[in-house]
């Protein structure tokens, strides 16, 4: 019998049925996915050490010992430490004066509530650490970095029995990232929700495993649908790493105007931007977008100082209701995101989807293995 195409090399070395993997900051998402036979990886980086570990506890009395990943963002380039307020008070004068004046063209006043960015771990490079503690101490399968390099977390985590993932925007990251001993990159290309690079995912995953030396590459990017995945085991990854994908899902916590403007949006409401966070990132467009494109506009300040200042009037104008400020980190497959689904069934209409694909182009019925 034909051998099943989507049994990689990812499935033995974690035990799962199917190479798909849901990134999510909702546990959830992350039960369905995993009991549904695929991989999920919890966003962690705006939960203090506490949460985390609840978080943990929570998922693992649902999934049984099914494993599962957290993912948690660690860029060098914040500064080492600091209150929000220190942070607030290091905020370039240009961009500041600049989101004041969008604040007042809008008529947005102090947000109520907290911004939401300002619970994110990866303001500075003191609260990760103090996350990845957790995440050591309870020795999940898959500790994976969003943004930074991880070589320093290596050999404490494979003490621990886990492995280690870095997300990767070019082909030279991947190399270090490998070469340091991580035990697969997520190639996530330009296409791809959230922090991104200038390299699409068809130009970016083949490069990444021309140098992985068979170390498992995992594609990240758009991928949201079955025929995705199919590419991307075809381009040679070993797993399909998705974000979009799950945002509408029915378990999903985001918020029902969130929902709507995912389900109903395709590839060009997407742009890809330093004005959100302060690294280049694909999200919705909203009017904040359209106010930091303007000429006038200054150059973003660098992170985390823009995320403080974008995250201030979001919570603002979401306060306000304002039409045309509903915003959300989305990938360039937001288009094939339709309708809403428990996100066990999108498990298993992907990769259905991904085996008709292999049969229709290659005439193999790909068996069961
Ligand atoms: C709402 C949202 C939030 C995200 N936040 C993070 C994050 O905190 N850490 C991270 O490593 N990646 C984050 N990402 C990026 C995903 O890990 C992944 O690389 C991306 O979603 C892949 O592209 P796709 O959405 O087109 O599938 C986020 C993605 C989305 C959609």
């Amino acid at each position: 019998m034909a051998k099943n195409p989507l049994h990689t090399k990812l499935c033995d070395s974690l035990g799962i049925e199917y190479p798909l993997i849901a990134f999510t900051h909702c546990k959830d998402v992350v039960a369905a996915v995993t009991n549904a036979g695929a991989f999920a990886v919890m966003g962690e980086t705006q939960n203090t050490p506490d949460e985390i570990a609840a978080d943990i506890k929570w998922i693992r009395e649902k999934v049984g010992n099914k494993p599962f990943g957290i993912d948690l963002v660690l860029p060098a380039s914040v500064p080492p430490s600091g209150t929000i307020a220190d942070l607030k008070a290091q905020i370039p004068k240009e961009q500041r004066e600049y989101a004041e004046g969008i604040k007042k063209r809008y008529g947005l006043s102090t947000p109520k509530e907290q911004p939401f960015v300002e619970q994110l771990g990866w303001l500075t490079q003191e609260t990760p650490r103090k996350q990845l503690e957790v995440v050591l101490d309870e020795k999940v399968a898959v500790l994976a970095s969003g943004l930074g390099n991880p070589d320093f977390i290596l050999d404490a985590a494979h003490e621990r029995g886990m492995q280690v993932w870095g997300l990767v925007g070019k082909a030279r990251q991947a190399k270090r990232e490998l070469d340091a001993g991580v035990d697969a990159v997520v190639a996530a290309g330009h296409d791809a929700a959230g922090h991104t690079g200038a390299i699409g995912t068809f130009s970016l995953v083949p490069q990444v495993v021309a140098i992985a030396d068979g170390k498992p590459v995992i594609a990240a990017g758009g991928i949201t649908t079955g025929r995705h995945l199919a590419a991307a085991i075809t381009l040679g990854a070993v797993g399909a790493w998705t974000g979009t994908l799950w945002l509408a899902s029915r378990e999903s916590d985001k918020e029902m105007a969130v929902k709507e403007r995912i389900l109903s949006a395709i590839a060009e409401d997407t742009v890809h931007s330093a004005c959100v966070s302060g690294f280049t990132m694909r999200t919705l467009r909203t009017k904040w977008h359209d106010e930091w494109a303007k000429p006038e506009a200054p150059r973003p300040a660098p992170a985390p100082f823009q995320l403080l200042l974008s995250g201030e009037v979001m919570q603002a104008a979401r306060e306000q209701n304002l039409e045309g400020w509903v915003g959300e980190a989305a990938g360039q497959g937001v288009g094939f995101v339709t309708k809403m689904k428990p996100a066990r069934q999108i498990v298993f209409d992907t990769v259905e989807e991904a085996l008709n694909v292999f049969e229709e182009t290659t005439g193999v019925v790909p068996g069961e293995d």
